[in-house]
């Protein structure tokens, strides 16, 4: 054969793999509003960056008739391209082969993504939108998953790995993108569940719809199990992209320092006046972080989820940094249950690659009743609890108003090696709220108190003793538990200033096969 029919041999072959599924099939994919598994990758990469891999795999099955369809690429797209020019690797499954089905050729072109992805130290990206085990390779798919599940575990901590759902994701598939750090699920069309609405109806008699089980509203809101509710696609695809200019490329290196032009030193006149008088009041914490942060710009971890607890990543002089904080505006910023796992996991993932750690405490404590204890609060508060303790990445923290009981403590306060810890003017450090301290202080003593108006005088006198002494950061900053107390408009430079000390910090822990994590 001459060179010329060998290239074009070559050309065809490339041409009839870009086609998948076939172009029937490609258009039912876009009637359905979604993009193709290539066309996600061109959106995601930069342009003409993508290196693609194992283009001529195909399968290697010889039952039910599949010995005679074969799809150059087998159902999914790998290799490696380039984001803002920092190397990432990919996936991204091609529902328009098999529904994108998970054959054993299908897995090993993703293991070995993952596996170049961790030996040069890149983030994995991995787009799923697929049908699940195919069925026609029986165990050998469900082996592929396992390989892939593995090396996910091996990878945590090591790389970023970021999955996007963007169509099915169901049965066991479902626990490659868990084992991910961050999922993004789009609005349309994408759902993951264990088991699917037939199989629900079967077993409970529950009857529901696949967005109502497992949609992305759903985990964003109420499951947790997604960080990020894209709009479409291509909302999703572009906060992809965001959110790895946050990060390293992987856990030996700093994330990347970004020019700043918003003066370090800009004083916020608006923060001294934003803690309102009635301690019971809320306010938005929100205001606080973009009023503190460059340019204003929050990119916000897990919106819907737990919301009375804030997390997400912004810069600080171009510093990329993680940022906790409570929201008095919901539940008065009280920790529970999902505020728990929420922040730590997100802790975690910052002391994991690098990311330092600015909290913000405005927090009347833990959520009492019997629904948050049999939820297991002990556990998951000591989530959090040991999540902060555990990090050796620079913490900076600022109590702006509350910090009442267990959760000052767990706030990354100075006892779990908090590093620069500040306090507004306004903040009030103590075991508990002045009225609910005086009730259990003198329990007897307004029992015996008969008359009314005596009663009321005795609890007033004795609260505003106990807010003379406590409803300020002085007893606090007295021990030393308080590095500073700081004008509140002058938030962003003192923390600024605070992490460029912090940015050379070195701690460690104690060596040990693993923690033991309270999960
Ligand atoms: C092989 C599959 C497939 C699968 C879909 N297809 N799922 N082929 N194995 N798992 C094929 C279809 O035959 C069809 O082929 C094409 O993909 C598109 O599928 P449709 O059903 O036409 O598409 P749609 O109506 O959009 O429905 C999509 C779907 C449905 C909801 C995903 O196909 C479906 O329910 N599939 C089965 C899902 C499932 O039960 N998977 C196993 C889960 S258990 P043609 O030739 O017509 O284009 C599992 C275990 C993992 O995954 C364990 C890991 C530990």
């Amino acid at each position: 054969m001459a060179i010329e029919d060998k290239i074009k041999l070559l050309l065809d072959k490339r041409e009839e793999a870009k086609l998948g599924g076939g172009q029937k099939r490609i258009d039912s994919q876009h009637k359905k509003g979604k993009l193709t598994a290539r066309e996600r990758i061109d959106l995601l990469l930069d342009e003409g960056s993508f290196e693609e891999f194992d283009m001529f795999v195909s399968h290697r099955c010889h039952d039910f008739g599949l010995e005679n369809e074969k799809y150059l690429t087998d159902g999914v797209i790998t290799g490696y391209g380039t984001i803002d020019g920092r190397l990432v690797y990919v996936f991204s499954q091609d529902f328009t082969v098999f529904g994108g089905s998970l054959s054993e050729m299908f897995a090993k072109k993703i293991c070995k993504v993952m596996d170049q992805a961790m030996k040069v130290g890149a983030p994995l990206i991995g787009i799923n939108d697929s049908g699940g085990a195919r069925i026609q390779e029986g165990v050998q798919s469900l082996a592929g998953y396992a390989e892939i599940f593995e090396r996910n575990i091996l990878a945590s901590g090591v790389i970023p790995q970021i999955s996007a759902i963007f169509g099915p994701c169901a049965g066991g598939a479902v626990y490659s993108p868990a084992l991910t750090d961050f999922i993004i699920m789009s609005k349309q069309n994408s759902y993951m569940f264990v088991t699917g609405p037939k199989v629900v109806k079967t077993v409970t008699g529950e009857v529901v719809t696949d967005a109502e089980l497992g949609g992305a509203m759903v985990h964003g809101s109420k499951s947790g199990v997604s960080h990020f509710v894209a709009e479409d696609e291509q909302e999703g695809i572009q906060l992809i992209r965001k959110m790895l200019s946050y990060m390293p490329q992987n856990n030996l290196e700093d994330p990347p320092l970004m020019p700043c032009d918003d003066p370090i030193d800009r004083l916020d006149d608006s923060l001294n006046y934003i803690i309102p008088d009635n301690p019971n009041k809320p306010y938005d914490i929100k205001d606080v972080i973009h009023a503190i942060v460059d340019n204003t710009e929050f990119l916000e971890v897990a919106r819907h989820f737990a919301p009375n607890i804030i997390t997400g990543f912004a810069r600080l002089n171009g510093m990329s940094v993680g940022i906790v904080a409570n929201q008095p505006n919901y539940l008065a910023g009280v920790l529970d249950i999902n505020a728990s796992r929420k922040a730590a996991r997100f802790v975690r993932f910052c002391d994991a690659f690098n990311i330092p750690i600015l909290t913000l405490v405005d927090v009347p404590g833990f959520l009492p009743g019997t629904a948050q204890e049999y939820g297991g609060i002990i556990i998951h508060g000591a989530k959090l609890l040991y999540a902060y303790g555990e990090a050796t990445v620079p913490k900076v923290t600022v109590i702006l108003r509350k910090a009442y009981g267990g959760a000052y403590d767990v706030m990354s306060s100075k006892h779990l090696r908090g590093d620069i810890n500040y306090a507004w003017p306004t903040a009030e450090i103590a075991v508990m709220g002045p009225k609910g301290a005086i009730e259990v202080l003198y329990n007897k003593k307004l029992a015996e108190i008969e008359d009314a108006e005596e009663r009321e005088n005795f609890l007033r006198k004795n609260e505003d003793e106990y807010k003379a002494k406590f409803a300020n950061p002085y007893d606090a900053a007295s021990y030393g538990f308080i590095d500073d107390v700081i004008e509140p408009r002058n938030t962003r430079f003192r923390i600024i200033r605070a992490f460029q000390a912090l940015a050379t910090k070195k701690d460690t822990n104690p060596p040990k096969k693993h923690s033991n994590l309270p999960l």
